[in-house]
């Protein structure tokens, strides 16, 4: 699902005057107002790029795409390497760096991964806010010393994956990586403030299935599903193994030997 939930209401807005170029351009991009008393989430435009903060006395901090600081950096720096589960799921191995296509990118967290470790990536995103947050993080990402290389390996498109890995034209992508929102609450995933940002902005993603569909005849050699650990396998066909973590689970759709 891609629609906003009714009534709720978003605006743009300048966190100095300084911004307030920027903040309209981004507004008429986004089809979004500039003011909105009765909004309930502000996209906020200021010195440190783009943000989403929700509104109202119980919210939680706002919500930005930052690669060289942060939760991003310290798993890049100690995160594990290529030892890491979401790795060993799209098949990273010795010399072995497959390209993948991440075709729920979100906020890019799983595609940073992935690209710090040396694939060269695609990331697809329907939800404009959210390509919006994602856009702006790569673009100030470039910037940076360290982490300027590994955004340069990460090409995000904007629009529906079904489509676009319908129509794909090219060489198709080795892998294919997909994390829709999985429709539970748990406690967990209210708590985290991105949760709470993400889900009103992008509801539950119930066509899974078709993602699945596309992926599996457009993949040269796996795809991987990434799904809370306890969660149902998508419907649709079986994968042939999974692996699980602590929260999460990665089920695998083998079609072919990722070779060195
Ligand atoms: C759970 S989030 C992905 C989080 C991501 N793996 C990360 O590390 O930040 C799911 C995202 O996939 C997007 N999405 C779901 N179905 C999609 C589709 N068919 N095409 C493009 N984006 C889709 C949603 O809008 C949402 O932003």
């Amino acid at each position: 699902m891609v629609e906003q939930e009714q009534g709720m209401g978003i605006r743009v807005e300048a966190m100095a005057p300084e911004y307030q170029a920027q903040a309209a351009a981004w507004a008429e991009r986004l089809g979004l107002p500039l003011a909105d008393e009765a909004a309930g989430f502000a996209v906020q435009v200021g010195a440190e790029g783009l943000q989403v903060q929700q509104l109202g006395p119980q919210a939680p901090g706002p919500v930005r795409v930052d690669f060289v600081e942060g939760q991003a950096a310290h798993r890049r720096l100690f995160g594990g390497g290529s030892g890491q589960m979401i790795a060993k799921a799209v098949g990273i191995a010795q010399g072995v760096r497959p390209q993948v296509l991440d075709a729920t990118a979100g906020l890019g967290k799983d595609a940073f991964v992935l690209a710090s470790l040396g694939c060269q990536m695609t990331l697809i995103e329907r939800q404009p806010l959210i390509a919006a947050l994602l856009e702006d993080g790569l673009a100030r990402g470039r910037g940076d010393g360290e982490v300027g290389p590994i955004v340069a390996r990460m090409r995000l498109l904007v629009g529906n994956a079904i489509e676009q890995m319908r129509g794909w034209e090219g060489e198709p992508p080795q892998v294919i990586y997909l994390d829709p929102m999985f429709p539970h609450r748990d406690k967990s995933a209210l708590v985290k403030k991105e949760m709470r940002v993400f889900r009103p902005l992008v509801g539950d993603d119930l066509d899974a299935p078709a993602l699945l569909e596309a992926a599996l005849a457009l993949a040269s050699h796996r795809v991987v599903v990434k799904r809370p650990r306890k969660a149902p396998i998508i419907d649709g066909p079986k994968p042939s193994h999974s692996l699980e973590g602590k929260s999460s689970r990665y089920d695998i759709y083998p079609k072919k030997a990722l070779k060195a």
